[in-house]
Parts: C-alpha cells; sequence; structure tokens
C-alpha cells in the first residue's frame, strides 16, 4: 500500500466497529488523525486478548510506527486525555513523539458537562440520551465563538478571563434555569493550570504537517467517530450528537481538500444498534434482541449502557453510503449472527396510515413514527463463522446475505470481521 489517504466512517449510529478496523489497518500506515467528536467515542480493540477502550486518542497509537495527530474538528476534555495517555503508558506503550495536537482545538471543560447533564435530566422524557460527557455544550461554544481554545492557554491572563466569563454564563443558567449546582472557578482553572504545560507540548502545525506528509505520499487513516446517523446536519436529528460524522468533517476538521484523499470505507454492522434515544424503525425486544446483545456484548463502550439492538436497516445504510460517497465496506460481527435461524433485513418502509411504500428516510420525529419496516428475510446459517480468515470458508447462507448487501448498497464488501481480534478478519480485497 502506497500514497493511500483513507477515511474511515460509521455508516450506523456508531459503535459498528471502526476501532478495531483502523487498528487493524495501521500496519500499513504511517499517520492516524482523529479529526471530529470528543470523549463520547468509545473504541474498543482487542490486542493480546486485552481490551483497551480509547475516546480520545486515536487507535492507531497501539502500533509503535504510527504517528497520531488530533485536529481542529475534535473537543477536548483535558482530564479525560490525559487520563488515557497514562493508562496508555502503564501498558508499555510509547506515547512520546507519536501523538500530537493542533493549537485551534477547542477545550472541553466541566461546565460543559454539568450543562449537559442538567439539560438531559430536565428534559426528563425528552432528553436526547446524550453520553453526558459535554459535547454539544462544546460545540455549542465553538459556534457561538467563545470557546477556549489550546493555543490560547499560552497566554495566562487571556485563558483566565476568558474562563471567568464563560463561567459567569453558564453558571447563571445552571443556577437560575436548571436549579443546579454552580461549577467552581477554582477547580476548572487548577485543571487548566496542571495540564497547560504538557497540552502545549503537543501542539505542531497540523495545517503544514499534513501538507507535508500528503506530499510525501504517506499513507494516513483518517479516524471517524461516531455514525452517519447520528451526524449533525444528516443524521435522525434531534437525537444526534453535536457534529458532522459524515465525509465533510474530514476537510472542514482538519484542513486538507477534497482531492487529498483516495479511499472511504465504510463500516457497517451486520445488525443495527444504537445507544441513547431517537428513531429506530427495526428495533427488536425479547429473546432475539437479548441474544445479540450478549453474544455481540452490545455495551456502550463509553457509557456502559446496554445498546438498543435491531435487524440491519439497508434504507438507513444506503442513506449513509450515498451521504459519505463511499468505495467500499468493511462489514462487521458477522459471527454475533451465527446462531439464528432466520435472519431479517430492512429494505423499506411503509407508511402506517397511507400504506404507501417510503424508500428513503423520514425528517421529523413525526414522519418517523409513521413508518414500520418492510423486511426480506434470509435463512440463517447455524455455523460459527467466528475467526474465519477466508471468503471460501464462510457458510453459503452467510455468503448470500453479504452479497445481498453488496447488490442494495452497491458498493463491494472488501472486508468481513469475524470476532474482535485483528485476525479474526476476511479480506477479500487487499488492495482496496
Ligand atoms: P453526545 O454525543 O454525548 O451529545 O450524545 C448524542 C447521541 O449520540 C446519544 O444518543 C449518544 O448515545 C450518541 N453517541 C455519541 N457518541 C457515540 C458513540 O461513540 N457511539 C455511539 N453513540 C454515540
Amino acid at each position: 500500500m502506497k500514497n493511500k489517504r483513507i477515511v474511515i466512517l460509521g455508516m450506523q449510529w456508531g459503535d459498528e466497529g471502526k476501532g478495531k478496523i483502523v487498528d487493524l489497518l495501521t500496519k500499513f500506515v504511517n499517520y492516524v488523525v482523529r479529526f471530529q467528536g470528543g470523549h463520547n467515542a468509545g473504541h474498543s480493540i482487542v490486542l493480546n486478548n486485552k481490551k483497551t477502550i480509547l475516546h480520545m486518542i486515536p487507535s492507531g497509537i497501539l502500533n509503535k510506527n504510527v504517528i497520531c495527530i488530533i485536529t481542529n474538528g475534535v473537543v477536548l476534555y483535558p482530564c479525560n486525555f490525559i487520563k488515557e495517555i497514562n493508562i496508555l503508558k502503564k501498558q508499555g506503550i510509547l506515547i512520546k513523539n507519536r501523538l500530537f495536537l493542533s493549537e485551534s482545538i477547542p477545550l472541553l471543560l466541566e461546565y460543559h458537562i454539568a450543562i449537559d447533564k442538567a439539560r438531559e435530566k430536565f428534559c426528563g422524557s425528552k432528553s436526547i440520551g446524550t453520553t453526558g460527557r459535554g459535547i454539544g455544550p462544546s460545540y455549542e461554544d465553538k459556534i457561538a465563538r467563545r470557546c477556549l481554545r489550546i493555543g490560547d492557554l499560552k497566554d495566562v491572563n487571556y485563558f483566565q478571563n476568558h474562563v471567568k466569563e464563560n463561567l459567569d454564563f453558564y453558571n447563571f443558567q445552571l443556577i437560575n434555569f436548571y436549579k443546579e449546582k454552580k461549577v467552581e472557578y477554582s477547580a476548572v482553572i487548577n485543571e487548566l493550570h496542571k495540564y497547560r504545560e504538557y497540552l502545549l507540548s503537543l501542539v505542531i502545525d497540523v495545517h503544514s504537517t499534513l501538507h507535508k506528509i500528503i506530499k510525501k505520499k504517506k499513507n494516513i487513516i483518517f479516524e471517524g467517530a461516531q455514525g452517519s446517523l447520528l451526524d449533525i446536519d444528516h443524521g435522525t436529528y434531534p437525537y444526534v450528537t453535536s457534529s458532522n460524522s459524515t465525509i465533510g468533517s474530514v476537510f472542514s476538521g482538519t484542513g486538507i481538500g477534497f482531492s487529498a484523499i483516495n479511499y472511504i470505507l465504510g463500516i457497517v454492522k451486520s445488525y443495527s444498534t444504537r445507544v441513547g434515544n431517537g428513531p429506530f424503525p427495526t428495533e427488536q425486544f425479547g429473546t432475539i434482541a437479548d441474544s445479540i446483545c450478549k453474544i455481540g456484548n452490545e455495551f456502550g463502550s463509553t457509557t456502559g449502557r446496554k445498546r438498543r439492538i435491531g435487524w440491519l436497516d439497508l434504507v438507513l445504510v444506503k442513506y449513509a453510503v450515498q451521504l459519505n460517497s463511499l468505495n467500499g465496506i468493511c462489514l462487521t460481527k458477522l459471527d454475533v449472527l451465527d446462531t439464528l435461524k432466520l435472519i431479517n433485513v430492512c429494505i423499506g418502509y411503509k407508511h402506517i396510515k397511507t400504506g404507501k411504500k417510503i424508500y428513503n428516510i423520514p425528517c421529523t420525529i413525526n414522519d418517523w413514527k409513521n413508518i414500520v419496516p418492510i423486511y426480506k428475510k434470509f435463512l440463517g446459517w447455524n455455523k460459527s463463522t467466528f475467526g474465519i480468515t477466508e471468503w471460501n470458508l464462510l457458510p453459503d447462507a452467510a455468503k448470500d446475505y453479504i452479497k445481498y448487501i453488496e447488490k442494495i448498497l452497491k458498493v463491494p464488501v472488501v472486508i468481513i470481521s469475524t470476532g474482535p481480534a485483528r485476525e479474526d478478519t476476511v479480506f477479500i480485497n487487499k488492495n482496496f
């Protein structure tokens, strides 16, 4: 592999298994770039039988030959970031000269977390079901042009005053509107003083670095977080995250242009899951959902919440494929379906009042409430695919399932994941 710049994006509501795929492909690349989201993400990677969950640091850090860069599109919570570095260091992973930051990264601070939690509590049954990590409020700060960025930490007076102004604004809401406790100035400032020098020591000129390495034809992975259906513009609004989790954020979130990318890989889980609230037409309850949840270990890696489970929804995935102009698909967690007698795949929706068939995604929450899925049924393969590494060894029924997905999505499946470890993978096209 040479001169490859691959973007890896989730095609559903996150948790598609991106972390493993990024980790797997890092042996072919020199750099991994994280360009959007914050510590709401949770990328689980299994290495030497040990599970590591990364929230902020690109999964590429586990490969000693890879350099990781976090860019302006991300929001960074210093306390969590440093904690993650320390966990990695304890595991013997070298961080020095391998992890760099843009100075334009907005800082996520205690008051964002307090507001996120207060709002969710206040909204009760209408809550989004956020990760409670302050992601929404910190992106709001960025758009409102009042956020503190890493570069601002160079000037002590400036950032101290800035925090004070922001804190007045947030504490006013916390106390008067949400009737919650205020966030103490000293808590925020002490944290910033504690981490300031270290954070600044990781800063590089991301813009010129990226342009230099692209010119040198280095291989780069741009590692997406969350999934396309959680995108603030194109997802299942308002039950979405507060950043763009589709292809456009690679460009706005890093400062490179469209032609710098030459492959877009979409990660699709063989069924659907979502954490948090919001529309989920193919959602299942009872034995099937419980079984998939257990076998697939479908518990949020950031919040530990049990994920909601449903059948693969090809209307939604096709929409995500189009949103991102995908070149190829990696299908994950195929083995989780091994024991099912019957597997459903959603291929359209029916309007419950008019009976009309619908093949595109609804817009408003009311529209979502008025549709039911139309399924195509597949016989299960009832054989273990766990750890299979060759296409020819897959059961015929599993091959049919995959070929059907390809046919509907009109994009080749280039990788199939058959277990959590790096080795549990079928490469259909090694040169994708
Ligand atoms: P927020 O990003 O914490 O504001 O949460 C908004 C919605 O996105 C909630 O439904 C979260 O559960 C969901 N979400 C955020 N990050 C992830 C992720 O990495 N995987 C899956 N869902 C996520």
